[in-house]
């Protein structure tokens, strides 16, 4: 293996539109975290690069919806981000902003770069322009009727009703979403980068020689895009938002946000550098130093083919070594969306649970998305809490400070180093850097609590409570050598959970500075006779009203009826789980003649308002494919209208129609009800054309 002399580590420049969930955390932030920490306790020269990506139609957009000005949002959004990293221990060396003075030269340079040499080509073309807000559409923001299916709101890059991709032109009688009028098609030239020409070199570079270093998600999607053959792409845009094309007949354009993003990591560098009286360009022109990027999966094209190209067509920049992007984190079975409101956003976990920051990025760690999507609960968040970091870790550390104050005062007993524990740790350590090496974080924290557990059974296996008065050499050994092993992890897990390294080097009277990777293992890191600071607890249990309150938060539904303490003087505990309710009893049976009456049908939710006083009510009209219905639901208590717009639901579409509080219902939606009174949508697993029959 190459040894590089040093690290260059990026995680996605986060867009400055909006808060950012824990998925993004999962996804990219918190790998590149553990990634970097570990590099340091392994002394190595590492830069951690991020910071906000402030540029794109998107925000632009987003200003006018919200007739506020992209600055407003990006300034309102870049401090709430960092601030939220700041907290949960991201420990970037430098959290910088593309709308910086230094980065719009920066990009400048490299747009004038190509622009020199010739490489780019000129490509005039008719777009859709809004001659109300005198501004070129970006496709999203053009919706029409789609000439595959007939669906009315399709979008100008997509039909989300039957799938189909499409482009703006394609669309039968196109509106702007944004005054709602035709748009008119407007001849415009942008510059283009010719991906197409760098396909011989994409081949040999990341086909050939990152096969087998790269993951799999990720070299297969490269492999998809490069295979599917390549076309040129703009680079610039029209409109007035984002880095100004520093030519002289570019009036009104801007660079592409992918353009200049990326090279937000280099000019953060260059700012770093500056602030910190370092060379920036050791940490992009050298080629003993390894480049990494930690991205999300939508961001692979971009940090894999687009950006890596511009490197090699500026010249004397290094490629990324590796891009070990991970796929999505899901929530409660759906997908997380900051929009639709199903989510748990990095600040909200933060208010409400401001102590727990390891607790997160502990449960975030052993579920990453690393191989495959997967998902986030509540409920398996409080399990791993409470049987892994409480019972394992927690509780081996705790038992061992009790009893070392009980027996000795609190200072390391006298005893002599064991050599198979010795082994054991160093082992683990070992194994532990392979799998960082390797960016299996799950399998490296895995092996990190299989350090606590080596200790937990230590304690059971010896008893040193047992033998204290017969023996207590005995005691102080099995002591010794569980101290030793808590100083091992006070180093070990400090990547991964860096608020627990820290309390343990308290509670165990230690510097870490003095400390590096190399002495996890080391029998001797505590000294004979060394007193041991104060004892804490380094984590509590989560009780189910916590998580209870979560899945509220989520579901939008009112908390159910506490519950009656019937005899208060009675010592019996209080049952703390949710009273279940009683199960229907079942139906009588019906013949299939019967079922095969029911046309049940997939729709989804365009419109939802309150039914007025009507508490339980909502409102729904609802696209069935071959019409488009009003329905009115019961489940006023459980979404908000806005949270539903777009919701697929499962309709019984041929139920007589009956007037609801004046209103015509026809057809109704399909839910389940839990043991809570909770209602949830009964819906396909995979998004599914409307219409879709249902048997
Ligand atoms: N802003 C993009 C996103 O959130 C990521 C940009 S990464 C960079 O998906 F490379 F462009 F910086
Ligand atoms: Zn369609």
């Amino acid at each position: 293996m190459k040894h590089w002399k040093r690290y260059t580590i990026t995680a996605a420049l986060p867009y400055a539109n909006g808060p950012k969930h824990i998925g993004h955390l999962a996804g990219a932030y918190l790998p590149a975290d553990i990634y970097v920490r570990y590099l340091r306790l392994k002394k190595r020269d590492v830069l951690f690069v991020c910071g906000s990506d402030e540029h794109g139609t998107a925000i632009t957009m987003q200003a006018m919806q919200e007739n506020t000005t992209p600055q407003a949002i990006i300034d309102k959004y870049h401090v709430l981000i960092k601030d939220s990293f700041e907290k949960l221990g991201i420990s970037f060396d430098i959290y910088h902003r593309t709308s910086s003075q230094l980065h719009h030269e920066t990009a400048q340079e490299f747009f004038l770069d190509f622009y020199k040499k010739g490489l780019f080509k000129e490509i005039t073309t008719d777009q859709y322009f809004d001659d109300e807000k005198k501004v070129f559409l970006a496709d999203r923001y053009i919706t029409g009727t789609c000439p595959n299916c007939g669906y009315e709101h399709a979008y100008g890059d997509q039909c989300e009703h039957c799938g189909k991709s499409l482009s703006p032109s394609d669309l039968i009688s196109p509106r702007s979403t944004l005054s709602g009028l035709a748009p008119v098609l407007r001849p415009t030239k942008h510059w283009y980068l010719p991906l197409n020409e760098y396909e011989p070199w994409l081949r040999t570079w990341l086909l050939r020689d990152h096969a087998k270093d790269w993951k799999v998600n990720v070299y297969g999607q490269c492999k998809s895009w490069i295979e599917g053959g390549l076309q040129p792409r703009a680079m610039t845009r029209d409109g007035e938002w984002g880095i100004k094309v520093p030519l002289p007949d570019a009036e009104g354009k801007v660079l592409y946000v992918w353009f200049d993003a990326p090279i937000g990591y280099i000019s953060a560098t260059k700012q770093w550098a500056l602030d910190n009286n370092k060379t920036w360009e050791l940490y992009w022109k050298d080629s003993d130093t390894r480049l990494v990027h930690f991205v999300g999966k939508d961001n692979i094209v971009f940090h894999c083919i687009i950006f890596p190209v511009m490197l090699h067509m500026h010249g004397d920049y290094i490629v990324p070594d590796n891009v070990p992007a991970n796929e999505f984190l899901n929530l409660e079975g759906h997908k997380m969306s900051t929009s639709r409101k199903w989510s748990v956003e990095m600040h909200e976990y933060l208010q409400d649970f401001p102590d727990k920051v390891d607790e997160l990025r502990y449960v975030l760690c052993s579920i990453a998305p690393e191989t495959k999507d997967s998902e986030f609960t509540w409920k398996d968040y409080q399990t791993r809490v409470n049987s892994e970091l409480v019972a394992i870790l927690g509780n081996f550390v705790n038992r061992v400070m009790v009893l070392t104050e009980k027996y000795f005062e609190g200072k390391v007993p006298k005893a002599v180093e064991n050599a198979e524990v010795k082994i054991f740790v160093t082992a683990q350590r070992d194994k532990i850097s392979e799998a960082l090496e390797n960016f299996k974080f799950r399998e490296a924290l895995t092996e990190v609590m299989n350090i606590a557990r080596y200790g937990n059974k230590l304690l059971t296996d010896k008893e040193p409570w047992k033998t204290f008065k017969e023996n207590p050499e005995a005691t102080g050994a099995v002591l010794y050598d569980s101290l030793q092993i808590i100083a091992g992890l006070s180093i070990v897990c400090e990547p991964f959970l860096p608020f627990t390294s820290k309390k343990l080097f308290g509670m165990l009277n230690m510097d870490a500075k003095n400390f590096s990777w190399a002495d996890i293992g080391r029998q001797d890191l505590l000294p004979m006779g060394h007193l041991l600071g104060k004892a804490e607890l380094l984590y509590q249990k989560v009780e189910d009203e916590t998580i209870q309150k979560q899945i509220e938060k989520l579901h939008g539904a009112k908390s159910p009826e506490p519950l009656k303490v019937e005899n208060k003087v009675d010592a019996a505990p209080v049952k703390t789980e949710p009273e279940f309710r009683e199960t229907e009893p079942e139906k009588p049976e019906i013949t299939f003649d019967e079922f095969a009456k029911l046309d049940l049908r997939v729709g989804t939710v365009l419109t939802a308002e309150k039914v007025q006083k009507a508490d339980k009510l909502l409102k729904l009209t609802v696209d069935l494919g071959f019409e488009i219905r009003t329905v009115v639901s019961g489940i006023a208590e459980f979404f908000k209208p806005e949270d539903i717009i777009g919701q697929q639901v499962s309709v019984v579409a041929n139920l007589a129609p009956r007037k609801i509080r004046g209103i015509e219902s026809k057809g109704m939606i399909l839910l389940a009800e839990d043991e809570m009174g909770v209602l949830h949508f009964v819906l396909p697993k995979e998004l599914t054309k409307n219409g879709s029959i249902i048997r």
